[in-house]
């Protein structure tokens, strides 16, 4: 059982920005993703959310081929995405955004459970709170859908270090609660240091792939497998 990506190649506009990529999502686990701007990282997001359809290679879930599968129909087989930049529904109340996604009273306080200091702005519109903030309620609407795998594109975009930080725990806390977490992060060493596995791509391909705690350890690995060496 886990999330697979089988030599996906993505093309978009001028040629392949996803290249020959294989990597593998477990449950209860976290795989850290990496790399450069435009490395290929949100492309390679979106053709397991269905976003884009890969031209070639596929997308497997838990033994079932998904590569064709809708986003709706992925989101339903148990696969929910967040994707890059601030996707709250800013008009609608911080209740309201879980109340999109949670099946059940018992979904919905579970993940009002993971950030208890939101307890307090459940009926103010989210446009009201802080960035961060903001991203609790993306993360506690994702959770709500109570996904088998979750991926979560540079959530902590626009958010000092220190208030992505209040994050980690809670994504390590949804991970060991069976979820497989993919997690795209621009600040590496924050986000492999609650990794079991890392990877980074350069140029659509993948230069790294292995021990986050090798990677962080060592700045020229690290260094090398940012510029593709
Ligand atoms: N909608 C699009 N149409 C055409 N090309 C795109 C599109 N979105 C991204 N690209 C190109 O695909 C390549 C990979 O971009 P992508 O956004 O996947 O990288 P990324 O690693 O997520 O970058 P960042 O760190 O900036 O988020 C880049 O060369 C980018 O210009
Ligand atoms: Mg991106």
């Amino acid at each position: 059982m886990s999330l697979v990506l089988n030599d996906v190649t993505v093309s978009r506009g001028v040629g392949p920005v996803i290249s020959n990529v294989t990597l593998e999502v477990k449950p209860g686990q976290i795989t850290t993703l990496v790399g450069p701007n435009g490395a290929g990282k949100t492309s390679l997001i979106e053709s397991i959310a269905g976003v884009i359809i890969p031209s070639s290679g596929s997308v497997v879930m838990n033994d079932v081929d998904i590569t064709k599968f809708s986003k709706r129909k992925r989101s339903r087989a148990g696969l929910a995405i967040v994707e890059q930049g601030r996707m709250i529904f800013p008009s609608l109340t911080v209740r309201e955004n879980l109340q999109l996604t949670a099946r059940t009273k018992s979904d919905f306080d579970e993940a009002m459970a993971l950030f208890p200091e939101l307890e307090k702005r459940m009926n103010n519109n989210t446009v009201l709170l802080s960035g961060g903030e903001q991203q609790m309620v993306v993360l506690a609407r994702a959770f709500a859908s109570k996904p088998k795998y979750l991926l979560l594109d540079e959530m902590s975009l626009g958010l000092a270090p220190v208030v992505f930080m209040r994050l980690l725990p809670v994504i390590e806390g949804i991970a060991k609660s069976g979820v497989g977490v993919l997690l795209v992060e621009q600040f590496a060493h924050l986000a492999l240091g609650i990794a079991e596995d890392a990877m980074v791509v350069t140029s659509g391909r993948v230069s790294y792939h292995g021990s986050p705690k090798k990677l962080t350890s060592d700045a020229e690995l690290m260094r090398k497998s940012y510029m593709g060496e």
